[in-house]
């Protein structure tokens, strides 16, 4: 069956390079089997079976999130008001959910994922990561992967969050690079590291990836969040996919990403959270890096799951053009889990949402106004409002 999507005011498409679109005006997107079979000026568009008119409204490549944290219990909004008040962010806080964690069910971590997932819809993310790292014991960690596999192909090992409470240094990281890797390879795609203050070194973090990478998971870091401890030359070197936060960034940093295949993710939902400046992304626009937009969704420091809202951010305090945003926000995040999506190109998974404006920009222009009316992921209605 062929749905033709027509009437389109603005079809974003987006290019290969950073920060490209296309833009048609009066276009039409026709999907057939899931996928993308026409995408183009209406006049050129295929007959199909079903028409939908979408008269006055935006058409974009779905996001892909990148970096979220949806397995965990509880919540920690009394911390969040606490730095609200001038209390700094710490790693420390990450211990209050891994408690909460443990204790929670199976079907307690599942549902919240869900409704998590349900709020990425919403939001019009398509695809998206989900890291482990709440666990941090062998048990926990394991049932967070497990879970995390439910939802989608790109699961994320992170036992390297942080050294959980009562565990010492050498034994932690003895267990991370041997049993629980051993079981987390059954699930994980991906191993990350939180390489940063009050996390782990960057001696420690090469120990960890290495041990990932050489049982057959693929490298990513959360890195120069709190602290440049060298995180990024590590990042470079190892080939990770992304490096994530490069909250604080040298120009020696910058040049070693622009000539790398590693994209920079930049997740501004945390700067927000933990009231710290922002990053300059215009420097590495500048330099030539690739750079992702995600959400980094956890209950600590970037409780949300709005890509739009980290768009707005990204446009209106990391210096992104609203083309920029929402290339990063797309194609940048496909680049940063080293897959295709992000695109509406013939071919491609028919992930595209509709938004209840008449062009891209107003996802900037119009910050925490509810825009996406309609998310479909391979052909599929996941959200509608
Ligand atoms: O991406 N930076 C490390 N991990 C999470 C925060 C974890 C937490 O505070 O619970 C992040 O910001
Ligand atoms: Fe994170």
């Amino acid at each position: 069956m062929k749905t033709k999507y027509q009437e389109i005011a603005s079809l974003v498409l987006t290019g290969e390079a950073f920060g490209q679109l296309q833009i048609i005006e009066n276009a039409a997107l026709v999907v057939e089997d899931g996928k993308v079979v026409f995408a183009g000026a209406q006049h050129g568009a295929p007959d199909a079976d079903n028409v939908v008119s979408l008269a006055g409204k935006c058409v974009i490549p779905g996001f892909v999130d990148s970096h979220s944290h949806l397995i965990f219990g509880g919540e920690r909004s009394e911390e969040f008001a606490h730095r609200m008040a001038g209390t700094p962010y710490s790693s420390g806080g990450i211990r209050t959910t891994v408690r909460a964690t443990r204790e929670a069910s199976d079907e307690e971590l599942r549902e919240n994922a869900r409704r998590l997932i349900a709020e990425f819809y919403s939001s019009g993310i398509t695809h998206f990561e989900i890291k482990s790292g709440y666990g941090l014991d062998v048990e926990t960690e394991l049932r967070s992967l497990k879970i995390a596999r439910e939802f989608t192909e790109d699961v994320t090992f992170l036992g390297a969050h942080v050294v959980p409470e009562g565990v010492e240094r050498k034994e932690y990281l003895a267990s991370l690079t041997g049993e629980m890797l051993e079981g987390a390879k059954q699930y994980a795609k991906w191993i990350d590291v939180f390489c940063d203050r009050g996390a782990f070194s960057t001696e420690e973090s090469r120990e960890i990836l290495e041990a990932g990478i050489a049982s057959g998971l693929k490298p990513r870091m959360h890195s120069n969040q709190l602290e440049n401890q060298g995180g990024i030359q590590l990042a470079v070197e190892l080939d990770c996919a992304s490096v994530d936060h490069c909250t604080q960034l040298s120009a020696e940093d910058i040049a070693s990403l622009s000539g790398s295949n590693t994209v920079a993710t930049l997740v501004p939902g945390a700067e927000f959270s933990t009231k710290s400046p922002y990053p300059d992304a215009r420097r590495l626009v500048a330099a030539g890096v690739t750079v992702a937009l995600a959400t980094d969704c956890n209950p600590g420091s970037s409780f949300t799951t709005s890509m739009p809202f980290c768009i707005a951010l990204a446009v209106r305090e990391m210096g992104l053009t609203p083309d920029q945003a929402l290339w990063a926000a797309t194609r940048g995040g496909a680049r940063a889990l080293r897959n295709d999506r992000g695109t509406l190109e013939v071919g491609s998974n028919a992930d595209f949402v509709v938004l209840d404006a008449p062009n891209h920009i107003h996802l900037a222009y119009r910050p925490g106004v509810q825009l996406v009316s309609q998310t479909y992921v391979a052909g599929e209605l996941v959200f509608e409002r």
